[in-house]
């Protein structure tokens, strides 16, 4: 039973299997027909949170890949203003626009409050105060209505994301996630089963792209414009530096790219050099996609899946997303992708990611709290 209500494969395909269940739901073959009609017309609708960063964002989502409406606020143009996320600044914008974009997220869903059946929010990792603004509204929601919370991992909501527009996408598969804060190569075993694989030593990709993009005086935020610009560069122009990891072939690390970037730039204005940005916008792009690419096909070969997905705001990358594709192609290992809007901060993952919490039992109480550094 989930929540007091009979389970069926066919509301929760992926629970079949994988978890003990009760006599009741799956004990003979007429309680199984019953149970397969009791729950066959029932959907599962959340309301969905995120404001791990500077995005203030809200979505309902139901049976975990039904998007019915997907609201982001960003806070991007503020931010642009200081060359980076002032998280004071990301606090205070979030909880100044929650409650409009809780109600325009119902509002284009062309659902009430009392149609969901949980509220679900990302509660770590991010920055303290930017989560503590999502955390605080979905408890207050979940107080005043009754509905179940569930706090979410934003890096699982990542993750989750791709299950949204591959409906017959279902673990196990390996997972890039690389975003601002993250650099993971998840063994992805079932819905809400990790392990962490790979891991950047130092700075993440989505880090090393911004620090990038301010170097080459590109400005904020780095990913999106170094994207843009590469596409009008060489990326072989510079051969830049492809570092390995001797202890794990997983792990990945990009601080010493970036530092052969600055080095390149120093050396460029001392001895008078102009410097081609678009050049060394395409050649560490190239580096970093080589890095991605050769560590996480290893890694699906390894485990032996035919299965490999990307996430996070980097993942929204044209070219990365064109390298996969090929470099799957080449090896018959089918390729999943959220679409670019799904990649970077958005709370459709996260209603994904919270389906399958609820699905399996997960409820939180109203002692849920921010975990910055929150573990996956
Ligand atoms: O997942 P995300 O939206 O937020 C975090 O959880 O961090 O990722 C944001 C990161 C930023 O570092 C941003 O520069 C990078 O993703 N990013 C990109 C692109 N779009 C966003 N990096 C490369 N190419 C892009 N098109
Ligand atoms: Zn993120």
């Amino acid at each position: 039973m989930v929540d007091g209500k009979f389970i069926c494969r066919l509301q929760y395909p992926h629970i079949w299997g994988r978890y003990e269940l009760c006599q009741e739901c799956f004990g003979g073959k007429d309680r199984d027909m019953q149970t397969v009609e009791t729950c066959r017309g029932k959907n599962v609708t959340i309301l969905a949170i995120e404001s791990s960063c500077d995005e203030t964002a809200v979505a309902v989502v139901r049976n975990g890949r039904e998007v019915l409406s997907n609201i982001i606020s960003s806070q991007i143009d503020l931010h642009t203003l200081y060359g980076g996320v002032v998280p004071e600044i990301a606090s205070r914008k979030h909880i100044e626009r929650i409650d409009q974009v809780i109600a325009e997220a119902l509002k284009t869903a062309d659902r009430k409050l009392k149609d969901m059946d949980a509220v679900a929010v990302t509660y770590g990792p991010g920055l303290v105060g930017a989560l503590l603004g999502g955390v605080s509204a979905a408890k207050a929601i979940s107080f005043a209505s009754g509905l179940p919370l569930i706090g979410v991992h934003h890096i699982e909501g990542h993750i989750s994301a791709n299950y949204i527009e591959n409906k017959e996408l279902e673990p196990p598969f390996i997972c890039l996630v690389a975003s601002g804060g993250h650099s993971h190569l998840v063994n992805v075993l079932g819905y809400g089963d990790y392990r962490i694989i790979g891991r950047t030593r130092d700075d993440a990709a989505g880090e090393a792209f911004d620090k990038v993009a301010r170097a080459i005086g590109l400005g904020y935020p780095g990913g999106p414009k170094i994207d843009r610009l590469s596409r009008e560069g060489d990326p072989d122009a510079i051969p830049f530096p492809r570092a390995k990891i001797a202890e794990n072939e997983y792990d990945f690390s990009f601080s010493g790219l970036k530092s052969a970037v600055l080095n390149y730039l120093n050396s460029c204005q001392m001895k008078g050099e102009p410097v081609c940005q678009a050049d060394v916008a395409a050649s560490f792009q190239k580096a970093v996609i080589d890095v991605l690419v050769e560590h996480s096909l290893h890694a699906v070969r390894k485990f032996g899946y035919d299965k490999f997905a990307i996430a996070g705001g980097v993942a929204s990358n044209s070219s990365l997303r064109a390298a996969f594709e090929e470099a799957c192609g080449r090896r018959n290992i089918r390729f999943y992708r959220p679409s670019p809007v799904l990649c970077t901060d958005n709370a459709a993952m996260i209603g994904a990611a919270g389906y399958y919490e609820y699905a399996k039992g997960v409820r939180s109480g109203y002692d849920l709290n921010a975990v910055p550094n929150l573990r996956l």
